[in-house]
């Protein structure tokens, strides 16, 4: 498949609530290759299927902060089942261009989800890591870290653009 195309807001796609993967074969890993693919040459550190247009719930994440073997983690169907702490961080996003913002969310988080096996993993982290699985666990239910920003912030930073270096998620 190689490298897709990343969907800028206001897509559609973007907005819609991803279906779960029922089982992790071939195809599924094919698209999650592409995700890496896509991911690495936009310089992001993580990403969401919706963002290329396929609304599945599929994520890719990149840990920026301890690089080891099983990274970029390729997750399907993952959920947070617990979240710990509060957290700020100044965020951007591919499918939302020139956009930064920071934003609170939980500081570390439980991570459920299913591995390029279609084994069920669990991780439990803090950090940018925690941060970037929040992020792209949003794209799945079609919210964007703009949503995460207070109303009138919100009209404000999407007429500027930002000068301030961020991660792109
Ligand atoms: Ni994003």
């Amino acid at each position: 498949m190689g490298k897709l195309e990343i969907r800028i807001y206001p897509d559609k796609v973007l907005r819609k609530k991803a279906l779960g993967v029922k089982r992790v074969g071939e195809k599924e890993r094919q698209l999650a290759s592409s995700m890496i693919e896509t991911m690495r040459s936009a310089n992001g550190v993580g990403l969401a299927a919706p963002q290329l247009g396929v609304s599945r719930r599929i994520i890719v994440v990149d840990d920026m902060e301890n690089k080891n073997n099983n990274s970029p983690y390729v997750f399907f169907n993952p959920r947070i089942i617990k979240k710990k702490g509060r957290s700020t961080f100044c965020e951007g996003c591919l499918s939302v261009p020139d956009v930064t913002h920071d934003v609170v969310r939980a500081k570390s988080v439980v991570l459920e989800a299913l591995d390029l096996k279609g084994d069920k993993v669990k991780m439990d982290t803090g950090g940018i890591l925690a941060r970037i699985l929040q992020h792209e666990i949003d794209h799945l239910d079609g919210i964007l870290f703009i949503d995460r920003v207070g109303f009138l912030k919100r009209k404000r930073i999407l007429k500027e653009i930002s000068t301030k270096v961020c991660v792109q998620l």
